[in-house]
């Protein structure tokens, strides 16, 4: 088969990683044919909006998105937040794995964040006057019940054994009361996998203290959010941390990380979180071989060959990096 894979590389170190992941992919006698779309700051100053039409449009007509990432525009709304709206991917799938060498507090950690990525607090419905502002925390029975289902089918596809849900229902009762509620009533169709509930602050402790523990967690946004960042920062940071966001119908694969201003242009950007984003996307379109075959390769490199980019602690060029995982796959 021949997928259309619709690539957004954005700005800064988008662009860079985003290259070097076609680089890959090109070498790997896939069926994929690419076809480019804009989205972010440059695009905003060429076309005045961040998100042009075509884009949405080139996204939705397409078996799956690829995307870098971008700089955010003042006064403008955010590509990415926006498209994953628009292309109705509820799941925020972000798995969490550490490498052997890299210098991080636990060399066994693999587990995943599935993140609610609709609702909640990032609604961005705040509203009030100069001394009072309200944000509303938006938690329905509909979109609770498919991201635990999400978790659920998860947990069965890596083949691992329990489903961690985390909220705060002691003080949040009515939201987080319903986000639990929908966890459990969907876990009785999955008597086979273990189920526990976690507070979201003492789950940020236990995340430092025994990241083992943990094979899928379920989360809303704001928490999901913030507890995938820790988590990446527990396993070697944002160069290595990918991520997809998946609906019924579409499914955007994107790195973590933002457009790093501070080092684009330098060729030392980190490709693995692109890279393994785009193995998180062959996965999807049912191409799991090549796309475990990826996953392995970069084990190889960054744990075996110690061939590192400078936020890993190695010398190596961002295409150095890239070429050496090619070399392992074929
Ligand atoms: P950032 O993720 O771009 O960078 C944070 C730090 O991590 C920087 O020191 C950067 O050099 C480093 N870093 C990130 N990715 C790396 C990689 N692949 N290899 C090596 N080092 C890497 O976040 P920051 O600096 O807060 O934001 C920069 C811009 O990106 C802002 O305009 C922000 O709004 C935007 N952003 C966009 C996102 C997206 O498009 N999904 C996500 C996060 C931020
Ligand atoms: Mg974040």
């Amino acid at each position: 088969i021949m997928y259309d894979i619709a690539v957004i590389s954005g700005d800064g170190i988008g662009r860079e990683v985003m290259s070097a992941c076609e680089y890959l992919l090109d070498k790997l006698d896939l069926k994929l044919s690419f076809k480019y779309g804009e989205a972010g700051f440059d695009c905003f100053n060429k076309n005045g909006t961040t998100l042009p039409e075509e884009t949405i449009k080139l996204a939705n007509d397409s078996d799956a998105v690829l995307f870098g990432a971008s700089t955010s525009t003042p006064g403008q709304p955010s590509p990415i937040i926006n498209l994953r709206k628009e292309l109705n991917v509820y799941a925020n799938i972000r798995p969490i794995k550490s490498y052997k060498g890299i210098n991080s507090i636990h060399d066994d950690i693999d587990f995943v964040i599935v993140r609610e990525n609709t609702e909640g607090l990032y609604s961005q419905a705040e509203y009030g006057d100069e001394n009072k502002v309200i944000a509303e925390r938006i938690i329905t029975r509909r979109a609770s019940e498919r991201i635990s289902k999400a978790a659920f089918n998860l947990c069965v596809k890596r083949g691992q054994s329990k489903v961690t849900c985390v909220h705060k229902s002691n003080v949040l009762k009515k939201t987080d009361g319903v986000f639990k509620e929908s966890f459990y009533k969907i876990a009785k169709e999955y008597p086979q996998i273990k189920t526990e509930d976690f507070y979201v602050d003492a789950t940020a402790m236990y995340l430092i203290t025994q990241p083992q523990n943990f094979d899928v967690i379920v989360s809303s946004n704001l928490f999901g959010d913030i507890l995938s960042d820790e988590s990446a920062g527990l396993v070697g940071g944002l160069g290595l941390a990918p991520s997809g966001n998946i609906g019924d119908h579409n499914g955007l694969f994107e790195p973590v990380h933002g457009s790093a201003p501070d080092i684009a242009g330098k060729n030392i950007a980190n490709p693995c979180s692109m890279i393994l984003s785009a193995s998180m996307m062959l996965d999807y379109l049912g191409e799991w071989e090549i796309s475990n075959d990826i996953k392995g390769a970069i084990e190889k490199v960054i744990s075996d060959c110690k061939i590192r980019t400078p936020d890993l602690g190695g010398d190596s060029s961002t295409m150095e990096v890239t070429k050496a995982i090619v070399k392992e796959i074929i």
